[in-house]
């Protein structure tokens, strides 16, 4: 609770909003692209086309359909280890975190189903 005030009152937001906004939706994007850019993009794809150059690293655009967006802000910013040990474990200031959250958010696929899977692809 102390966190999620500090962040609305560094925003300058804890003065108007009635329901504080919880903190993980509160990231800028751009920061976040920034900061995946800088830390993540080793080994994870994390534009909405290109393959991860870790082939073991899940591309960013696919990676909240089975990480709920709220868990990975909470294990970002708790230092949790993500996907047991063969991801390094980071320790981000200044809602860096959220950022990062707010960018997945901003890329992620649609659910749909895959056209090479489909009945259709026959070639
Ligand atoms: C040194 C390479 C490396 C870097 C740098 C890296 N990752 Fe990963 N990451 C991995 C690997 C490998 C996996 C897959 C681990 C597995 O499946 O056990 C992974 C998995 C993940 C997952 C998916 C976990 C899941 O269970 O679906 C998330 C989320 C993630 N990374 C976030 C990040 C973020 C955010 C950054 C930048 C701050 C980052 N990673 C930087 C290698 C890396």
């Amino acid at each position: 609770m102390r966190i999620i005030l500090a962040i609305a009152g560094a925003l300058g937001l804890a003065a108007c909003s009635t329901e504080p906004t919880p903190a993980w939706q509160m990231g800028d994007p751009e920061v976040g692209q920034q900061v995946a850019r800088d830390l993540c993009a080793d080994c994870h794809a994390i534009d909405r086309t290109g393959d991860s150059r870790n082939s073991a690293a899940p591309p960013f655009r696919t990676i909240l359909a089975t990480y709920p967006p709220e868990w990975l802000a909470t294990d970002l910013h708790t230092g949790q280890a993500i996907a047991f040990r063969r991801m390094p474990v980071f320790h981000f200031g200044e809602g860096h975190e959220y950022d990062l959250v707010a960018y997945l958010l901003s890329i992620q696929e649609a659910p749909s189903p895959r056209p090479s899977t489909g009945p259709a692809s026959q070639h």
